[in-house]
């Protein structure tokens, strides 16, 4: 898909479809109305009979307009050009992409961002536009035999008033692809079903991200490394399972060799059953998303590949099943962490937080500036803040407000949640250092406090995704979060 950024005005540009906004207030404002005075008047007659309407989430396709370059033209309701803002903009393009796909149109032109609307300046209004046609057009049909999207949009070009704005515009176009290639490998890895996605798919799609990028190097580890390393409570996670555990290190080298890296661990459960400590049946599939984690750290790379930003990031992933089986880990066992703390396996569901702390004890070895975690880790993070936000719990103040100010940016929230000493104090064991469970309140924070204790002082935070990586219904399907979230966090260091 192409984002040309044209200027010129709306009436005499080319085009198959011109998207144009209609704002609350007397009659057509803006590219609207310089299309409707060419067309004689045809599109203010629509609004005021009430086939057109500003209402948010409401659109109208006008075909065959006369006296004016454009072919059709797909009236979006905006609301109040007051409250327009880089949220507004990405919701009605939904609603207008949507119109389009019915249409099969292969081209179109949006005017949404032609003028500069509150609180989004002309790069977001080029990366938002990006984000939000490439994810609308977004389909998980690999696996359909029939009913592949034939609804291709190929090109969208970006309408923008002043000629000054397009160079921003443009950088955000450039952006918003970057981001959109993240996104959509983190979708794709999520989406596949866990019998496809599993540890060895995710170090293939790694080493992958190593032959596309020159500056992403990729090494995996086998089981028998974890074992000589001592990564005990990873392997025993995977012990049930029959297939191969994976640990994926992914390194983009963007800076010199001196310049301290940034990791990210990535949770990669590729599927969850909880082990012994079994789940219930409902919604059980959904377990296949357990994985996000890893798929929201693959797609940042992917997205750092194409950007090429000045940087050192490493992206981790410990990779592997949660199966019940003879050789699973039982509720009871204690087992040697990495990084020498024991722990007793009081709820073998709890698996997340195990193979994290592998994870993050191995992490510190590269000396990170920061060390940040995603994962799918608790329920208790859903029933927090549900799905609109991702969780976020951090040591660092500092580093906090950098993410939740990155989140709100690229549209991508977090909320921050607590993480005090206190709330490890449930997770006393009367046999090892500690348990991998406390009690149920504050499950997320417990989780978090858990994942603390193998950090040490080193800058960190922890990004629980539970809610926000996937969605249920209808529309099942991965999100691409936190990938929007993690790039423009580190394209702001
Ligand atoms: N992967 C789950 C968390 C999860 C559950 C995410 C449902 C999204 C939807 C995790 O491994 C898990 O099972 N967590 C337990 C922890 C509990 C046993 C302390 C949970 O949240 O119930
Ligand atoms: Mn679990
Ligand atoms: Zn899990």
């Amino acid at each position: 898909m192409e984002f040309p950024v044209k200027t010129g005005a709306p009436a005499s540009q080319k085009t198959a479809c011109a998207i144009l906004p209609v704002f609350e207030g007397r009659g057509l404002k803006g590219p609207a109305r310089e299309v409707d005075l060419s067309c004689g008047g045809l599109l203010s007659q629509l609004l005021r009979s009430g086939d057109a309407s500003a209402a948010l989430g409401r659109s109208l396709l006008v075909p065959q307009l006369q006296g004016t370059a454009a072919e059709r033209a797909l009236l979006v309701g905006c609301g109040k050009q007051a409250d327009f803002d880089a949220k507004r903009v990405r919701q009605v393009l939904s609603t207008a992409t949507r119109r389009l796909r019915e249409t099969g149109l292969k081209e179109a032109t949006s005017y949404l961002t032609y003028t500069r609307h509150r609180g989004l300046n002309a790069y977001y209004a080029g990366r938002v536009t990006v984000e939000a046609t490439r994810s609308a057009y977004y389909r998980f049909d690999e696996l359909k035999t029939s009913s592949k999207a034939k609804d291709k949009l190929a090109k969208l070009a970006i309408a923008v008033a002043d000629r000054r704005d397009t160079k921003e515009v443009r950088r955000g176009v450039h952006d918003g692809c970057a981001i959109a290639v993240g996104s959509d490998l983190a979708r794709n890895l999520g989406n596949r079903p866990p019998n496809v996605c599993t540890p060895s798919h995710l170090a293939r799609e790694a080493r992958a991200l190593g032959k596309r990028y020159e500056n992403i190097e990729v090494t995996v580890l086998g089981q028998r490394e974890m074992k000589r390393l001592g990564m005990g409570a990873l392997l025993s996670v995977t012990q049930g399972a029959d297939e191969p555990p994976k640990f994926i290190i992914v390194r983009y080298r963007g800076a010199g060799t001196r310049v301290a890296p940034v990791v990210l661990c990535g949770k990669g459960i590729t599927f969850d059953t909880g082990g012994i400590s079994l789940k219930p049946p409902a919604k059980l599939d959904e377990m296949k998303f357990d994985m996000c984690g890893a798929a929201g750290v693959l797609g940042t790379m992917a997205a750092l590949g194409e950007l090429q930003p000045n940087l050192n990031v490493i992206a981790i992933v410990p990779a592997c099943e949660n199966m019940p089986s003879g050789r699973a880990s039982r509720p009871g066992d204690i087992v040697k962490t990495l990084s020498g703390q024991t722990v007793e396996i009081l709820n073998t569901d709890a698996e997340g937080r195990l193979i994290l702390c592998d994870a993050l004890t191995y992490a510190k070895r590269f000396k990170p500036r920061y060390l940040l975690d995603v994962a799918t880790l608790t329920g208790a993070c859903v029933v927090a803040v549900g799905h609109l936000y991702t969780g976020l719990f951090s040591n660092d103040d500092q580093l906090a407000d950098a993410l939740l100010d990155a989140g709100k940016r690229s549209l991508d929230p977090a909320w921050r949640l607590p993480v005090d000493e206190e709330y490890g104090q449930s997770l006393k064991s009367q046999f090892a250092d500690f348990a991998n469970i406390g009690s149920r309140d504050a499950g997320a924070s417990i989780a978090a406090q858990f994942l603390s204790r193998f950090v040490g002082d080193t800058p960190w935070a922890h990004l629980d995704i539970a809610g926000s990586a996937w969605t249920t219904g209808a529309d099942k399907g991965a999100t691409g979060r936190p990938v929007p979230l993690l790039t423009d966090f580190l394209l702001a260091l």
